[in-house]
């Protein structure tokens, strides 16, 4: 195997995303990812991680000394929270700090851009950003189900090493991989927390509402869930806006006002508001699709009050 197809990586953070990188490149020598070390800043999370990757791979180094971890590597995964990974990059590289010549330093934010890696970059090294869509809970599981989740990933256009060095690692993990403008992070991140976390603030809302009317929780969710799971089912075959059935694509302006007017005495204003905006958007869509007139897309937005036209 050639040195450039070879990657000797350090895990910085092993947390709940840094466990499980450092247990997917544990076992990773033959495919040219050596683990080689693993820092974090309580000994505690070090020495579980130790517990845990040792079993897998012994040459494995553990220590609560971030720098010393990093030296030992050519390619440095920095897996810290959001807000820290500033710091942390500036305390490997500046200030009797080892030297970026020849190292890639990578962190994981869906939102901080390149900028964060500022001393790596400063001291020599390439640096790109990946981002997995995907949510990280417990090491084993997120290991196992990692195949075919999608990274985004960042880096300048001119940093060939960078760009190489990502795609070898989303590779490694079997993922996919799409580019993201460093200037688009925000949106891309915002995207990422309206399809996983915003789903779930709606679906309770749908539970508080099926608590409103007194069904029995557990029997009622599981429908929802499966009803919810048929839609992206579909979404995933026919895309967005063939999928939409139900009263707004099939232009029923009384059972809309009939919710709205229900939701609005017995579960308040802010349920209604919820409705009426997703509502507005879901009318956008109907009428795209040429399933409502115009007309009916008037009264929608009359309902939803919102006059704004296509
Ligand atoms: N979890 C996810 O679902 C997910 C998904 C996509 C992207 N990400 C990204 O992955 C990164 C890590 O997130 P996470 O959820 O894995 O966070 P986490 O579970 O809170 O883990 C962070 C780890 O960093 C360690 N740490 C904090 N400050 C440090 C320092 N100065 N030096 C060394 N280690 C330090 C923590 O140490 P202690 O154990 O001592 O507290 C902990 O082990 C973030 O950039 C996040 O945006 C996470």
């Amino acid at each position: 195997m050639k040195k450039e197809e070879k990657s000797d990586i350090c895990i910085i953070g092993p947390g709940r995303l840094g466990l499980t990188l450092a247990y997917c490149f544990s076992s990773g020598i033959d495919r040219g990812i050596n683990l080689v070390s693993v820092s974090g800043r309580r000994e505690e999370s070090v020495s579980n991680a130790e517990r845990i990757i040792k079993k897998i791979n012994r040459k494995t180094v553990f220590i609560v000394n971030n720098k010393e971890a990093a030296r030992k590597a050519d390619c440095i995964l920095i897996c810290v929270p959001d807000d820290s990974i500033k710091n942390v990059c500036k305390e490997l590289f500046e200030k009797n700090g080892i030297t970026g010549e020849g190292k890639t330093v990578i962190h994981f934010s869906g939102l901080k851009g390149l900028d964060v890696l500022d001393a790596a970059k400063s001291s020599g090294a390439s640096v790109c950003c990946i981002h997995p869509m995907k949510s990280f809970a417990d090491y084993l599981n997120s290991a196992n189900s990692i195949k075919g989740t999608l990274f985004g990933i960042t880096y300048d256009k001119k940093d060939k090493k960078a760009c190489r060095t990502a795609e070898r690692i989303v590779g490694f993990l079997n993922g996919k991989s799409i580019f993201i403008e460093n200037s688009s992070k925000a949106i891309y991140h915002a995207c990422a927390c309206m399809a996983s976390n915003y789903l779930i603030g709606l679906l309770n809302i749908v539970e508080r509402m099926g608590k409103e009317i007194g069904v029995r929780p557990e029997i009622f969710m599981e429908g929802i869930i499966s009803l919810s799971q048929g839609t992206i089912d579909n979404i995933r075959k026919l895309g967005t806006n063939n999928s939409l059935t139900g009263p707004i694509a099939r232009g029923d302006v009384g059972t809309v006002r009939n919710h709205l007017e229900n939701i609005k005495s017995r579960m308040g204003s802010n349920y209604a508001d919820v409705y009426s905006l997703l509502g507005r958007f879901t009318a956008d869509i109907a009428r795209e699709n040429k399933w409502i007139d115009m007309r009916t897309y008037n009264e929608f937005l009359d309902l939803f009050e919102i006059k704004k036209l296509l």
